[in-house]
């Protein structure tokens, strides 16, 4: 009963974290496939680009990473996002291949 309890105060405020995402996706998907994240995934991964999200052993495993990597790409590949690109990206990227709730 404690469990159940603990369950229901907790899920709504996972599922809260990622609606509260700051950010666009439509603009997300647009910054992502024109600037160079596409391209160049695309040729890591023989023309399927999706797979670097969906595949088994992904690296990224929570938001928190999602993030991170996100704005390492950015910043160690020079795609020159802002901040709110950055974010835009991000949202893009969890609503259609990761769904982390948290
Ligand atoms: C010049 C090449 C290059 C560019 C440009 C690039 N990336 Fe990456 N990206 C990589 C490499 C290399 C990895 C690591 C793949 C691995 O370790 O298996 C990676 C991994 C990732 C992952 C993690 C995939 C996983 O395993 O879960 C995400 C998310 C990501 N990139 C997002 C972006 C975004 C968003 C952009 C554009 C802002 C971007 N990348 C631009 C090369 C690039």
């Amino acid at each position: 009963m404690r469990l159940l309890s603990a369950l229901i105060l907790v899920l709504p405020l996972n599922a809260m974290a990622a609606a509260l995402l700051p950010g666009d996706v439509e603009n997300g998907k647009k910054l992502h496939d024109s600037n160079s994240c596409l391209s160049c995934h695309a040729q890591m991964t023989g023309g399927r680009p999706d797979m670097l999200y969906t595949r088994a052993d992904r690296k990224v495993t929570n938001l928190g990473e999602l993030m991170g990597q996100v704005s390492g790409c950015n910043k160690m590949q020079k795609v020159g996002l802002d901040e709110n690109g950055v974010n835009d990206v991000v949202k893009y990227l969890n609503e259609s291949f990761y769904k982390f709730s948290d």
